[in-house]
């Protein structure tokens, strides 16, 4: 129907003859002449009616915004004062001989223009029009360039692409699963998977070697801004390596990935940082290294301050005193803005936030402001001077609890200053986080759970050693980390029988309970499994970063909303009697 996109029309073509197929962006009525901003997937170039054409120029009357138009015509250099630099065919335009209405459209629900100004439930809710808009469309043209570059790369690298079931059994990745009730097994239920987790270490056991799949994951859980309760990875997996081989060969990826899709350098090779060290400088498994903030410990020498807020923990092995100095933001920042970033920090659990007012470096005591200065000794704020490298004008936050509600807190606090005090350097700044401890202690559950999944290796061999300290135990996990972001996670897998039901022991799931969960991978295990691994990425976080989008759901075609419904079909949606009875189900009112 079309002789070429709108958004390829350029001088070389001035003079000939040109079919245009696209939507109405905007129409506009010039004395008697008549402009179209035509747009296609490519781009927009500027149509002309001219009344002398009369048929042509009659049907531009009736035409309207979104329209769908067929036009044929002669393309022609714009006058030189018309021409429109920020338009790549702003040069040229089509003096049109012939048009037809392909399609009519009423008053959409907003001008694309105005995209930015109407609710994203309005956008999702009409996201077929929202699609049409020009960054939308870069979007999800990146991403399908993204996913052909990977799949491209790992075919020469002798990956290969192998589909895995959705209707299948639970595989757990620390979300809830989505249940599908089974019509021939009544009473029974598939799960779909939250990754292919469990089918790639099988691949590896069925001698495939070199696995990858672009695969949907589904989980249940609390949604935010990079979270989606359907999702994208990049899944692979490899028998007969180790860390260093899955990670050299992954960075070179994703550094070859930005290199040709977006012509950005990242650092070669990236940084490894222990997981502790993440933690103990800047509260956080995923840190964003483009702020140039650190917390301190300050454990040492508050253990023994009249002030008890700070002692107590300080004296706790699992609490944590720390200290965040900011450059600059006693002079930066306000009493308000204090109080404001007291009530942030209690948001993740902290009971205050202690700060001092360095006003004049060297004037010792005296130079500095604060509530809780009269119960730290000269000694203590000599040593906390010092370590922080605090310089006039500075303020020195504290955070005081167990370490976790510290790290949680101060984290956070550092990535919302960087942010208000415009701190953020520009650039990428990729890591990867390695040595995660093998468990976490779940309070709420009094137990151990897996820190990534249960079928990630320690880094010790023998199964007794684990059983003997699991808490103490690191596992073989990497994650790597852009600017503040987990875009990949793997491990090393266990790929011995007694170390898994050891593993499976120390979360506290009983014989029986991993024979019905995971029975088939336990009798797998026993059949020549080699030693593999593997990671996944987030291809959605992947997209959005390389977009410089900040929200997954604007690199997705069709996302949830953040209570995980569909604003355009409705889903989910109630089902008929008729289909609840065949598949033995009865429903009731939630209780509350
Ligand atoms: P993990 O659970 O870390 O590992 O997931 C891998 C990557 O997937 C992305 N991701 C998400 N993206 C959007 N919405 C979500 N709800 C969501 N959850 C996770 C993150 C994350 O780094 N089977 C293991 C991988 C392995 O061990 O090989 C796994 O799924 O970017
Ligand atoms: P209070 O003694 O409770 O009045 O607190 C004195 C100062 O310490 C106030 O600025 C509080 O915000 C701060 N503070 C209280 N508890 C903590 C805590 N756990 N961590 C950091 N600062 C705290």
């Amino acid at each position: 129907m079309r002789s070429h996109y709108c958004g390829y029309l350029n001088e070389s073509l001035i003079d000939k003859e040109v079919t245009l197929c696209g939507w109405v962006n905007h129409r506009r009525d010039h004395g008697g002449v008549i402009f179209i901003d035509l747009r296609d997937r490519e781009g927009i170039v500027q149509i002309v009616f001219d009344p002398e054409i009369a048929e042509a120029f009659y049907i531009a009357e009736q035409v309207r915004n979104e329209y769908v138009l067929r036009v044929q015509g002669k393309v022609r250099q714009r006058p030189e004062d018309t021409a429109n630099p920020d338009l790549p065919t702003g040069q040229v335009e089509v003096v049109v001989s012939d048009i037809e209405i392909l399609n009519a459209s009423e008053t959409p629900p907003f001008h694309l223009d105005e995209a930015h100004d109407v609710s994203e439930d309005k956008r999702l809710k009409y996201r077929y029009i929202d699609l049409r808009r020009p960054d939308m469309q870069n979007n999800l043209q990146l991403r399908a360039k993204v996913n052909s570059f990977l799949r491209k790369f790992l075919d020469e690298q002798g990956f290969l692409e192998i589909e895995t079931p959705m209707l299948t059994k639970a595989t757990p990745e620390g979300a809830r699963d989505y249940l599908v009730p089974s019509r021939t097994h009544a009473g029974e239920f598939f799960a779909l998977p939250q990754s292919p987790q469990l089918f790639k270490q099988l691949l590896m056991m069925s001698g495939m070697e070199r696995y990858y799949q672009i695969v949907r994951c589904f989980r249940d859980e609390d949604l935010r801004a990079d979270r989606q309760p359907e999702f994208t990875q990049l899944d692979i997996e490899m028998s007969f390596i180790d860390e260093a081989t899955i990670r050299n060969l992954m960075e070179a990826m994703v550094r070859q990935l930005f290199k040709e899709m977006i012509d950005e350098e990242l650092a070669e090779p990236f940084p490894v940082m222990t997981f502790a060290e993440a933690m103990q400088r800047y509260g956080s498994d995923k840190p964003d290294l483009r702020i140039p903030l650190e917390l301190t410990d300050v454990n040492d020498f508050m253990a023994e301050v009249e002030f008890k807020v700070f002692a107590q923990p300080a004296s706790d092995p699992n609490g944590r005193v720390a200290a965040l100095c900011v450059p600059n933001g006693a002079k930066m920042l306000t009493r308000k803005q204090i109080d404001d970033y007291t009530k942030f920090v209690g948001i993740y659990g902290a009971k205050g936030l202690a700060y001092i007012k360095v006003n004049d470096v060297t004037a010792g005591r005296e130079g500095l402001q604060s509530p809780i200065l009269k119960f730290l000794p000269d000694d203590a704020i000599g040593k906390l001077l010092e370590r922080t490298q605090a310089k006039t004008g500075d303020i020195i936050f504290f955070g005081a609890d167990k370490a976790k509600v510290v790290n949680e807190a101060l984290g956070a606090l550092r990535l919302k200053l960087g942010e208000d005090l415009d701190l953020i350097e520009s650039g990428w700044k990729p890591l990867w986080v390695i040595d995660y401890p093998m468990f976490d202690w779940d309070e709420k559950e009094k137990r151990l759970t897996a820190l990534h999944h249960p079928f990630t290796a320690p880094n010790i061999t023998e199964p007794e050693a684990l059983a003997a300290s699991p808490e103490t135990c690191l596992s073989r996990a990497y994650d790597m980390v852009l600017n503040g972001n987990e875009v990949g996670g793997g491990s090393i897998r266990i790929h011995d029988l007694a170390m898994q039901s050891t593993v499976f022991k120390a979360l506290g799931i009983g014989e029986e309970e991993a024979q019905e969960k995971f029975g088939f991978l336990l009798e797998a295990l026993k059949y020549g499994c080699p030693p593999h691994g593997g990671i996944a990425f987030g291809m959605d976080r992947l997209v959005m970063l390389m977009c410089g989008a900040s929200s997954i759901r604007d690199v997705i075609a069709f996302p949830k909303t953040q209570t995980a419904s569909c604003l355009l079909t409705s889903a989910p949606s109630e089902a008929s009697q008729a289909q609840l009875k065949e598949l033995h189900l009865k429903t009731r009112q939630a209780v509350v």
